[in-house]
């Protein structure tokens, strides 16, 4: 590419990496294989995004439903979170990635959550790339949380404000995503960044996540170029 062309990109991508199962079953192998495949993948697509400088990268990696799979997959796809997460970490900080959990460290086991944390701390003073990893994550559960935070603080009914709640957000700070990416073919949510995709510009493709690669990536950023963003408004003349 072309990282040079000169267009309007979005400050914050948020991407529903699916497909891992059918990638795999499209080789006649196991669905944990396409987990792996994806989990390496994932490595070389953030050094690739990188060199965009797109500020944010969100990336739904398992969600609170995705517990209600075959325990077998449940295990697997938490062991290869954790096998890879040691690596990833190494090779993020190398870049001066920061990197953010997105959702609940409950039910995830104390060492995970202890990896994690230890990540998370690693990184926050850099200044490159914000990857936010969002594992054990649902919108509805994150709005519930919010919810559950502001009424702790005994705030007044009037002063909850859509900036307020934002702030008691897992994205608290962050931009919103002004583009959301899915791969995998199918055409929905699934419980991500439900509040603040409110106005992303969506982009479904039937590639699947593990053949997300750079060229796809760019079409997806060459199509949001050229997306009229109106906010409800107008159109400029
Ligand atoms: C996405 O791939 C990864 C997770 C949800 C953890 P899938 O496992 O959903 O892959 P498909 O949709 O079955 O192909
Ligand atoms: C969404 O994919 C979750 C992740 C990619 C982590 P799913 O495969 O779980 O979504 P559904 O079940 O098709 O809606
Ligand atoms: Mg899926």
């Amino acid at each position: 590419m072309s990282t040079k062309v000169n267009l309007e990109l979005p400050q914050h991508v948020a991407i529903v990496m699916d497909g891992n199962g059918r990638w795999a079953k499209k080789r006649h192998k196991p669905r944990l294989y396409g987990h792996k495949e994806g989990a390496v993948h994932v490595r070389d697509f953030v050094e690739a995004f990188a060199g965009y400088h797109i500020p944010y990268l969100t990336l739904y990696a398992f969600s609170t439903e995705n517990w209600n799979r075959p325990r077998t997959e449940v295990e697997g796809i938490i062991r290869l979170f954790s096998e890879n997460l040691d690596e990833a970490i190494k090779i993020a900080h190398k870049q001066n990635i920061r990197i953010r959990h997105l959702g609940k460290m409950d039910r995830l086991s104390p060492e995970i959550q202890k990896k994690a944390k230890a990540a998370i701390d690693m990184t926050k003073n850099n200044q490159g790339l914000t990857v936010n990893v969002a594992f054990n994550y649902g919108g509805r559960s994150e709005i519930v949380d919010a919810v559950q935070a502001i009424a702790g603080q005994k705030i007044k009914p009037q002063d909850i404000d859509e900036n307020l709640f934002s702030r008691y957000l897992y994205t608290a700070g962050m931009p919103d995503p002004d583009l959301f990416i899915r791969t995998g073919g199918e055409m929905r949510l699934s419980n991500f960044l439900i509040w603040q995709s409110a106005y992303a510009e969506l982009y479904f493709t039937p590639v699947l996540w593990p053949d997300f690669g750079q060229e796809e990536l760019e079409k997806a950023l060459i199509a949001f170029s050229k997306r009229q963003r109106r906010f409800g408004g107008l159109q400029p003349q």
